[in-house]
């Protein structure tokens, strides 16, 4: 019995640490948006001054901070409400990255009306999520 109890406690412990070890703040969220959002802005001076580089790293930094997002509303809630925050957020994520390997691999192509077009595609699945944020 007593070891049963123990390894209950065990359990509920390493849940909690699990839990909040994993736990993504608002703050954490802030920071990241910020971050992609310098990404963007990167990408775009890249784009206005022919410099490769910049496009490069804006892409580097956008991706990096877009690949941890996560929508705020627990996760438990959302499964439980079908409202699939966080299913949106993985899909909107992947196309976010997607697109911007795009823009970078079309511009090396020396394609640049083509790496507008993907460098678009990522803020606007910046707006399809902030509008859908609304009612989250
Ligand atoms: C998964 C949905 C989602 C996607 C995709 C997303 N955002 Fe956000 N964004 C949010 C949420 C939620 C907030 C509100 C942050 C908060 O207060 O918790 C936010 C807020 C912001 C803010 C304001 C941060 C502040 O200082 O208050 C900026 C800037 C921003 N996002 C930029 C971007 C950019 C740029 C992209 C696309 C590259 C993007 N977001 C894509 C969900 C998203």
């Amino acid at each position: 019995m007593r070891n049963i109890r123990n390894s209950l406690i065990a359990l509920t412990l390493s849940t909690l640490f699990a839990t909040s070890v994993h736990a993504y703040s608002q703050q954490e969220r802030i920071e990241d948006m910020r971050m992609m959002e310098k990404g963007l802005q990167m990408m775009q001076k890249g784009f206005l001054y022919n410099n490769l580089s910049d496009i490069e790293a804006g892409a580097a930094l956008l991706k990096k901070h877009t690949s941890k997002i996560e929508p705020p509303v627990d996760k438990e809630t959302d499964a439980f409400k079908r409202s699939y925050a966080y299913d949106l957020t993985k899909r909107e994520a992947k196309k976010i990255i997607n697109f911007a390997d795009d823009a970078v691999a079309k511009y090396k192509e020396h394609r640049p009306k083509q790496a507008m077009n993907s460098f678009t595609k990522v803020l606007k699945q910046c707006m399809t999520c902030h509008a859908r944020i609304r009612k989250w």
